[in-house]
């Protein structure tokens, strides 16, 4: 069966557990190592990804094209814009088509039944590089980067402070996929998605949602938040938005009401002095370019499992 890396609620835990470990050796085995040298075990030698794009991104983008490379593959980044699939082509055919060339395919598209169908129509792994209400390789490098700085995430208390959105609905499949509690902090119009709620409570999940930031806050491990609005969202909806969400800005207040030793985390790009303060970004608690390094090990790790590397 080809292994698809489509969502956290969609891969077991063991096997996500599994990547994560794998992810850890890929990391120390390059410690110290420059980055343009190739791994020693060159587990993608002669295997050929394309990357498709149909949104802008830095992280994902870099790091999948690094970690590529660095396991001695090849890849091909394509925009939305310049292939057949923005111009009518079919999803299933451009699947198709691709699974002749290439040896898995990451996207990043808008709506999430385009990377279903390009996964059932493809016939190598596909990797989801985020859509309008998922970005599982992010909650990879973020548990990871957890993971590194404190001990196993079970049991703790995650907190998400602004809009419920597709990377927040990644943490919730985490949650249940990892067994840690999370309180979600935010307007009650941009709440998660109440099936991935629920689902992530029928995994046993502790799932709160409370509507005061700073009692949300109180006693948490790790405090997360994200753009408040994201590459899908209306732009005309911007000013309502920062009205609606300047109360769970992630500030100074926020952060003290957490754990002394809690952690901050952002996927970024952010707008600072917006949904977290720079005070925060650059404090003690945040370690939010751990989280982007750890993008690359993380995924290397996930391509691995793919392609059975
Ligand atoms: N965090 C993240 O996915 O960043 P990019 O949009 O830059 O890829
Ligand atoms: N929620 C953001 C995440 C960017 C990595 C977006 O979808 O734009």
């Amino acid at each position: 069966m080809t292994r698809h890396f489509l969502d956290l609620d969609k891969v077991p835990a063991k096997t996500l557990r599994a990547i994560l470990e794998d992810a850890r050796a890929v990391k120390d085995a390059r410690s110290g190592r420059p980055k343009g040298t190739p791994d020693d075990d060159l587990a993608l030698a002669g295997r050929m990804v394309a990357l498709v794009f149909e949104k802008p991104s830095t992280r994902t983008r870099v790091s999948f094209d690094v970690g590529i490379r660095q396991m001695g593959g090849e890849t091909m980044m394509l925009t939305g814009s310049e292939m057949q699939l923005g111009q009518g082509e079919t999803v299933a055919d451009t699947a198709r088509v691709l699974s002749r060339y290439v040896d898995a395919i990451m996207i990043r598209t808008f709506e999430e039944r385009t990377l279903l169908e390009l996964a059932e129509h493809a016939t190598v792994p596909v990797i989801n590089g985020l859509t309008n209400r998922s970005h599982p390789c992010q909650i990879m490098a973020d548990v990871m980067t957890y993971e590194e700085h404190r001990g196993s995430i079970a049991g703790r208390k995650v907190v998400w402070s602004g809009d419920g959105n597709n990377v927040c609905a990644s943490f919730l499949h985490a949650a249940g996929r990892f067994g840690f509690d999370l309180t979600f902090t935010g307007p009650e119009t941009l709440d998660p998605d109440p099936k991935v709620v629920d689902w992530a409570r029928g995994e046993g999940a502790r799932i709160v949602i409370e509507r005061d930031a700073l009692k949300a806050a109180e006693g948490a491990d790790l405090v997360v938040t994200d753009t408040w609005l994201s590459m899908h969202d209306d732009a005309s909806a911007r000013d309502r938005r920062h009205n609606q969400l300047r109360p769970y800005q992630v500030n100074g207040a926020l952060m003290a009401k957490a754990k002394p030793d809690a952690l901050f985390m952002h996927c970024l790009p952010a707008h600072r002095e917006e949904e977290a303060t720079s005070e925060v970004m650059d404090g003690p608690h945040s370690v939010i370019f751990d989280e982007a390094e750890n993008r690359l090990h993380a995924q290397k790790a996930i391509l691995r499992w793919c392609l059975g590397a």
